[in-house]
């Protein structure tokens, strides 16, 4: 028989008792579910609603009954519709009377928001660290490859080249962001709904800021409707999540061109690839393409639960109950493809060779070239047209810019010199990159540092 099942005469059946249940989904929340339970119950006692006796008889319930969970020696029972059922009847069954005074001033619309808030602030940070392993990662390839140049694109065409270590250091940035993106979910989650029971308060003379700083909550949430009925936490979470993942199959879509034989830039490790089962050749990036398609599903939680909450008027609705495994699993989700995006990168090979023979094609010095007569006084636009009409007899020549003669050059115009040679060569095309946030070697080693302390900064904030 269910805790509540003082009105009923009937038990559910089988069906509806499984249909009902989120104890397969809320389980995780069991350390969260028992150090809800404690604080509350010690501020009872402290506030004379039940004795002492009994609160300490409810603490030493609740460790053992936390401590057989983690053991996997927990009876869990499907008969109990969640986790607070589950731990509040057992507690019952083996201190009796002091289990059932457990619940005095509360309900599960408060415990399983205080329960669910514990656990993402708790998830986030986690995230966090995650996070910040990926971005040194990011940084170790960076810096062992700084000087590698490879060509930058834009609409997936020959642009202009670009240092490895600049491409890297741009996904950093796009963590960053990210980590930021989590930070403020974990701070939207710290605080506390505790104390507001089924949705009106109490008459019993709680203390909320006694559980508030019992429990690390930032402040007591100031609304006892707002608080069982709350969870934009969750959405700040999944979007969050959402970002990030959109993010990783980026840089995923960009390892998986990156490793095809086309491009050869970089070689995954084994570790990182699978065979097939038919073709005896194959190597695919399996796992990067695992990253890119496991952002579809968190995308998703983040409209399931915003659709979830449409529409749903105050306070507690049993709608809520979907809130939890969407925003678990876009978590999980992240975390695993932050640990394995980095274990990616460490261990994939940067074939620069490859990066820096393509970076050789595509007359990625022609902005260069236009510059240079630019810089000679030739309006830009001029100078855009004269390099053009060099681009179109290489092209009819099948060579590059830098297998032109000067004579060639100054056939199309006179303010071409000997020194044009500088600007046909990538690393000094490269290194001329010197503005704030550049390409160039000297712009690049600033932002490394910069990426350094932020991450130094990051991690003071975990
Ligand atoms: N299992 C429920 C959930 O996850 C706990 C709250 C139930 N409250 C209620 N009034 N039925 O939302």
């Amino acid at each position: 028989m269910a805790l509540w099942s003082g009105r009923f005469e009937e038990g559910a059946d089988e069906f509806t008792q499984r249909f009902g249940a989120s104890l397969p989904v809320d389980k995780k929340m069991y350390a969260e579910d028992v150090a809800g339970s404690v604080a509350h119950s010690a501020m009872l006692a402290a506030r004379g609603v039940i004795s002492q006796e009994d609160a300490a008889a409810i603490a030493a319930g609740l460790g053992q009954i936390k401590a057989e969970i983690e053991a996997g020696e927990f009876p869990f029972d499907v008969n109990n519709e969640d986790i607070h059922m589950s731990i509040e009847s057992e507690l019952t069954a083996r201190i009796g009377d002091a289990g059932k005074r457990l619940h005095t001033g509360r309900s599960r619309n408060d415990q399983v928001a205080t329960d669910t808030r514990l656990f993402m602030k708790r998830r986030a940070g986690e995230l966090m660290a995650a996070n910040l392993q990926l971005r040194e990662a990011l940084v170790a390839k960076a810096q062992e490859n700084f000087d590698v140049i490879l060509p930058g694109y834009t609409h997936l065409q020959h642009a202009q080249p670009v240092l490895l270590s600049h491409h890297l250091l741009a996904y950093t940035w796009m963590l960053a962001r990210d980590f930021e993106r989590l930070a403020a979910a974990r701070k939207a989650a710290d605080a506390n709904p505790l104390g507001s029971a089924a949705l009106a308060g109490t008459t019993y003379p709680l203390d909320r800021f006694a559980t508030t700083s019992a429990l690390g909550f930032d402040h007591p949430i100031p609304n006892s409707l707002d608080a069982v009925s709350d969870r934009d936490f969750l959405l700040d979470l999944i979007y969050a999540c959402s970002v990030s993942c959109i993010h990783l199959s980026r840089l995923c879509e960009e390892l998986i061109l990156w490793s095809s034989s086309e491009f050869g830039f970089v070689t995954m490790s084994d570790k990182f690839s699978t065979g097939s089962s038919i073709m005896p050749q194959k190597k695919n990036s399996d796992f990067a393409e695992l990253i890119r398609g496991k952002s579809g599903r968190v995308v998703g939680e983040l409209m399931a639960l915003l659709m979830t909450l449409k529409s749903l008027p105050l306070a507690y609705n049993k709608d809520l109950q979907e809130d939890k495994e969407g925003a678990m699993d876009a978590a999980d989700t992240l975390e695993d493809c932050y640990l394995c995006a980095a274990g990616m990168i460490a261990t994939m090979t940067v074939n620069s060779d490859a990066m820096m023979a393509q970076a050789k094609r595509g007359y990625m010095a022609a902005t260069d070239v236009a510059d240079y007569l630019a810089k000679k006084g030739l309006p830009f636009r001029e100078a855009h047209a004269v390099v053009g009409h060099l681009v179109l007899l290489c092209d009819k020549r099948g060579c590059g810019l830098e297998d032109l003669t000067l004579q060639d050059f100054q056939a199309e115009c006179p303010l071409f010199e000997a020194d044009i040679v500088h600007c046909l060569d990538l690393p000094s095309i490269v290194a001329a990159r010197t503005t704030y946030g550049a390409t160039g070697h000297e712009a690049v080693k600033t932002q490394m540092q910069e990426v350094l302390a932020q991450m130094e900064q990051d991690r003071s904030a975990l």
